[in-house]
């Protein structure tokens, strides 16, 4: 009996996207293919990560990113496999990745989705055995079907998505996602090689008193950023803050609290990305009752202009969210 209830029962991700997809008739299942696609993706990097320490997949790659980073023997190795899996799928017929300056194009006309995605988040945490993940975006084409995905379809406002989701290659590996009605998780059984769920209807607590931000750059804040802190000290909130976005998040919104990447002197638009890091995350903490803001706008309505344009993120709980909001405003 022990044994039996150790196995894992319930509903497999495929089977729990084929059950939504039955709740909207007209539903094509394209969508839902390229769901799929994404876990099958994931899956393959999950068995790469695992094994980073045994093979010669740890380390730099010896090149740089559009924005400048070294990109790590992983962060290109994951954006192989999630392109491949898309281009396989047939679902996309353009990307936009962390690792490739222009657009993506797959080469499928037909292709009713653009995706946005950062295939390997929290890179510098690769080789020390931290927690990862992946971040992606769906959206649905403007352009006609028939022709390349264009630039317009690729520089579309957050609430335009369809989907977002991450992966987060953890102590367990889970596939947490949102096509616009409430967030859920899915947990990965390694010997069975499927995701179950284990986290259905996922909701962020209203507040929280956990404060996620580099402090390490807290001479570079603003006033504000700099003021909101000092209440956290003074509150006794926990410090946490891991270096990989979609981990940190992930922690808050089952806990409750707030992730901020501020504006800094440094880089005044802040570090994260909003195509492909800020917007996925910001439409599931709204799904799942939270906030998501670069400090005095939603994040989902910011009109994006470059593919790899990025934005302060403050992100998680309401209530810690709209303090930070108040007191920005307030220091103006
Ligand atoms: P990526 O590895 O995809 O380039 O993202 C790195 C991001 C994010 O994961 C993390 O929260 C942040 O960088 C950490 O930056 P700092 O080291 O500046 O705090
Ligand atoms: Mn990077
Ligand atoms: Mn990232
Ligand atoms: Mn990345």
């Amino acid at each position: 009996i022990t044994e039996n209830l150790a196995l894992p029962v319930g509903t497999t991700l495929d089977r729990f996207i084929m059950r939504k997809q039955e709740d909207f008739p007209f539903a094509t299942g394209e969508l839902s293919q390229l769901l799929r696609d994404i876990a099958l993706a994931a899956k393959i990097v999950n068995r790469a990560i695992n094994h980073a320490g045994l093979t010669d997949i740890g380390g730099a790659y010896g090149k740089q990113n559009v924005q400048g980073e070294d990109q790590q023997k992983l962060d290109v190795v994951a954006n192989i496999r999630f392109i491949r899996a898309l281009r396989n799928g047939g679902e996309v017929c353009a990307i936009i990745s962390e690792e490739d300056e222009e657009v993506i194009q797959t080469g499928n006309h037909k292709g009713k989705y653009i995706v946005a995605i950062d295939p390997l988040d929290g890179s510098s945490n690769i080789d020390v055995n931290v927690s990862i993940g992946t971040i992606f975006s769906v959206y649905r084409r403007l352009s006609d079907q028939g022709c390349e995905g264009t630039l317009e379809d690729c520089l579309q406002r957050g609430v335009q998505q369809v989907a977002a989701g991450y992966i987060i290659y953890g102590s367990s590996t889970m596939l947490v996602y949102t096509t616009g009605c409430g967030v859920n998780g899915f947990t990965y059984e390694t010997s069975l090689g499927e995701f179950f769920l284990s986290h259905p209807n996922i909701t962020i607590p209203t507040t929280g008193s956990i404060y996620s931000i580099n402090e390490g750059s807290y001479n570079q804040f603003q006033p504000a950023i700099k003021q909101y802190v000092e209440l956290c000290r003074e509150r006794n909130y926990s410090a946490r803050y891991i270096g990989s976005l979609v981990a940190d998040f992930h922690r808050n919104m089952l806990k409750g609290g707030i992730y901020m990447y501020p504006s800094t002197t440094k880089a005044p638009n802040g570090k994260l990305r909003l195509l492909y890091e800020a917007n996925a995350l910001a439409f599931i903490v709204e799904q799942a009752g939270g906030k998501a803001s670069n400090g005095s706008e939603r994040i989902m309505e910011l009109y994006p202009t470059d593919l790899h344009q990025r934005c302060p993120l403050y992100i998680g709980s309401t209530e810690m969210v709209e303090e930070v909001e108040r007191l920005l405003a307030s220091s103006e």
